[in-house]
């Protein structure tokens, strides 16, 4: 363990702890050759290479390069190959990596030193910055890269692979090197579906930011008029807490808008609208949240109609009782059946639904004309996180293939994985009045168990999705998501009025 002393020029790690008139230190940690404050690149490398199941051979990753906009010379806006950050931490364009599997040497190649580049963008990285900066053992220009590699092929006798992720990001000079194109990126999904508590805690942070900005909006809504308000607010609040990125594009659908899963427009008028559906998330340091709450567009904080207060009663209940399931060794897609199950028991009861028993209705699929899409997703340094590859369905024939849409992601897939310690998943029940799904089920067998006149009153609810980010712990759940919902929700609107 070193400790220096940093004086003013030196920030304290912990950032929200203000000490006055005490002379701040910086602490760095270091074990066995890596650094605890740093992104934990290193041991990333070594488990990959440890699942790979390999002593030797070199990992090779290309980080994503500045990229123009076509026809123009602005650059499109960054965003960092994942891949690579996950073995890198490295969050920068035009950067390169290799991991020596044997010597367990973790290198870093950066872009190399440009005036105009230094004139424009100011100064890069020098290597000496990026070795304090990030958990690597070496770092370089990228103009060496090529005579490295080179050296390396001849040192390993074309006797070990170089492991790449696409055989179209190869490195240069392998000189007839075994380039192995495949069995990286599986090795790297199983090992990203499990998160580490580094991933945890910017998960943890990506969702405070998140939930202090659905906290604004609440505060705001009685005041807005359009849903651009919304999204603006929103915007501004997670860039003024550090995330200026958000981990998917804003979609903040009043009425009739909700029932388009991914309105993104935003940017029409509340009008006469009972419901806004904001489904908004930060990203944290690459770090994905995904978080999304209905609620009413009058000031009042109040219902705006009885089919809105049902339909908002069937979405919590069908998310509560999912939550509270999730535990290592559940198999998430029979959460996502017991979600239809209670979609089905709610809305036969609402005349929404009719004609037959709840089994019956389930079998049909009946439910899958409101309930649109999977329960939820993996979330990570993607907001639809990776996951290991499927391997084919052990379908053990619970869960009737009629709920199970195709578009359907992991967990929610019927050969997912049972959930594991680490894995952190969404869980986002919604009920929609999908002007397009309601016309294709009527041409449909299905159309028997649908009360359509009843269907008609309820169109003006739009949508309703509640969603929030579940850590799965080794004996039950922790929800990382921090944003107010139902009454709170509602009692944060009215208290701001
Ligand atoms: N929040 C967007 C989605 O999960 O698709
Ligand atoms: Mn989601």
């Amino acid at each position: 363990m070193t400790a220096g002393k940093g004086g003013n020029k030196v920030t304290s790690t912990v950032n929200s702890i203000d000490i006055p008139n005490i002379q701040r230190y910086h602490f760095e940690i270091t074990v066995s050759g890596s650094s605890c404050n740093k992104y934990p690149a290193k041991q990333h490398a070594r488990n990959v290479a440890a699942r790979l199941g390999v002593t030797t051979g070199l990992i090779y990753l290309e980080g994503m390069p500045t990229v123009l906009a076509e026809d123009s010379d602005q650059p499109v806006p960054f965003r960092q190959r994942r891949y690579f950050y996950y073995l890198s931490g490295v969050d920068e364009p035009d950067c390169r990596l290799t991991y020596d599997i044997k010597s367990d040497t973790l290198t870093l190649y950066l872009p190399s030193y440009d005036l105009r580049h230094v004139i424009y963008n100011g100064q890069g990285l020098t290597p000496e910055d990026a070795l304090h900066k990030y958990d690597i053992d070496q770092a370089r220009y990228v103009d060496s890269l090529s005579s490295e590699i080179a050296s390396w092929v001849q040192q390993h006798d074309l006797s070990s692979d170089i492991f790449v992720l696409h055989a179209s990001q190869t490195p240069p000079s392998t000189n007839g090197a075994r380039v192995d194109a495949t069995r990286l990126q599986p090795v790297m999904d199983a090992l990203r579906a499990i998160k580490d508590p580094y991933e945890i805690d910017m998960i943890r942070r990506a969702n405070v930011i998140s939930g202090l900005a659905h906290m604004e909006v609440l505060r705001h809504i009685g005041k807005m008029s359009n849903e651009a308000e919304i999204a603006g607010l929103f915007l501004n609040v997670c860039t003024a807490h550090g995330a200026p990125n958000q981990a998917y594009e804003i979609i903040a659908a009043s009425g009739e808008n909700a029932a388009v899963l991914h309105y993104i427009r935003n940017n029409q008028p509340f009008k006469n609208r009972q419901l806004v559906c904001l489904d908004a998330g930060a990203e944290y340091k690459c770090y994905a949240s995904d978080v999304t709450r209905t609620f009413p567009l009058n000031p009042k904080g109040e219902w705006p109609s009885l089919e809105a207060q049902n339909i908002y009663r069937v979405v919590e209940r069908m998310q509560e009782e999912c939550i509270k399931r999730i535990k290592p060794g559940v198999r998430y897609a029979h959460l996502h059946v017991l979600a239809h199950r209670i979609a089905v028991e709610e809305l036969l009861k609402l005349g929404i639904l009719k004609g037959g028993t709840v089994e019956e209705l389930l079998a049909s699929g009946v439910s899958t004309s409101f309930f649109l899409h999977g329960l939820g997703h993996h979330i990570g340094l993607e907001v639809h996180d990776v996951s290991e590859k499927p391997i084919m369905a052990q379908d053990d024939g619970e869960v009737p293939s009629a709920l199970a849409p195709t578009m359907m992601r992991s967990p929610c897939s019927l050969s997912a994985a049972p959930l594991e310690p680490g894995m952190i998943v969404t869980v986002e029940p919604g009920i929609y009045f999908s002007l397009a799904a309601l016309q294709k089920a009527k041409t449909l067998p299905i159309a028997q168990y649908i009360n359509f006149d009843v269907v008609e009153r309820y169109l003006p609810v739009g949508g309703v999705r509640i969603e929030d980010d579940i850590l799965v712990t080794p004996d039950g759940y922790e929800n990382l998501t921090t944003a107010p919902k139902g009454d709170r929700a509602l009692e944060i609107i009215r208290s701001s009025h």
